[in-house]
């Protein structure tokens, strides 16, 4: 299959998807999310892969969120559907495959940049990844399962303080919170991970799916559905078209209020 915004191999079993809009700091729009899509889809088929690898091109982003200019006029309705489809065709895809994913971060994972390394079984970053939910800071809320991904990794109390200030953190921060599973300088970043993903391809593959689908059981809930309706919500607000409108103005937001 050709794509437009990602580039697939295939090497000794190991599958590495790589994001390709190092211009626009790898934000996912929506083509690149079906592309993610298709390729996840096609890895996890395919008897040669055993597990894959995604990361982001260039030197400075892993993924810089969801394409803000590509919603930033969307209705409630709109919202709520990108939203929900995001959710249904890659996020919570990734989260359930059969083929263990590991997230190599190679430097911005923000928005749903890092809810897209949230959905992986594992994440690997960068010494200098940073990492955040900034959507609040937008006039939004995370809509591709950061509101519940986000406290299973790190705790509730942690997770309110990212999302609530819509800060970054860096790589020592998230490896003592749980976000990230090793930091690694950037030149071992794809070796370290191909070690690991060594590690797994020698184990059984119907033992390693099923022990992602156990391991996800308990992670479930009605949260998801809960923050599709707010996030959708935030659409038909003007906190949302100021936050959205100062972004691409390249200016500091100011919100009306409550
Ligand atoms: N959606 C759309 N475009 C994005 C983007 C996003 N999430 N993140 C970055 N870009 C674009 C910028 O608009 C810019 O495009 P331009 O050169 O055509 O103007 C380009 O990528 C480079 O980004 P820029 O902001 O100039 O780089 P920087 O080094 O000054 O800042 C960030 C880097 C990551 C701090 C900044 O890009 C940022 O805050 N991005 C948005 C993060 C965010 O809020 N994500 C959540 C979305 S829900």
């Amino acid at each position: 299959m050709d794509f437009e915004n990602i580039i697939t191999e295939v090497e000794d079993k190991i599958g590495l998807i790589t994001i390709n809009r190092p211009n626009k700091l790898n934000a996912l729009n929506k083509a690149t999310i079906e592309e993610l899509h298709h390729a996840f889809i096609a890895m996890d088929e395919n008897e040669d892969v055993r597990a894959i690898i995604i990361t982001g091109a260039g030197e400075k982003a892993f993924v810089a969120g969801a394409d803000i200019a590509e919603f930033s006029n969307f209705s409630v309705y709109e919202g709520s559907q990108l939203a929900a489809k995001g959710q249904e065709l890659l996020f919570n895809l990734i989260e359930s495959l059969e083929t263990p994913v590991i997230a190599a971060i190679n430097g911005f994972a923000l928005g749903g940049g890092l809810e897209l390394a949230m959905a992986c079984h594992i994440r690997v970053a960068n010494d200098h990844a940073r990492m955040g939910l900034p959507e609040t800071s937008l006039g939004l809320i995370p809509g591709y399962g950061g509101t519940q991904r986000l406290p299973q990794l790190v705790g509730k109390g942690r997770a309110m303080e990212m999302i609530l200030t819509a800060g970054m953190i860096g790589t020592e921060q998230a490896l003592m919170s749980g976000l990230i599973n090793h930091m690694v300088a950037q030149e071992q970043l794809i070796p370290f991970c191909k070690k690991m993903a060594g590690k797994m391809i020698n184990n059984s593959p119907v033992a390693i799916s099923a022990a992602i689908n156990a391991i996800n059981a308990s992670f479930s809930g009605s949260g998801y559905k809960k923050e599709i309706e707010a996030f959708g919500e935030c659409f038909g607000t003007e906190d949302f078209k100021e936050g959205t409108t100062a972004f691409l103005e390249k200016r500091k937001a100011d919100f009306p209020g409550k």
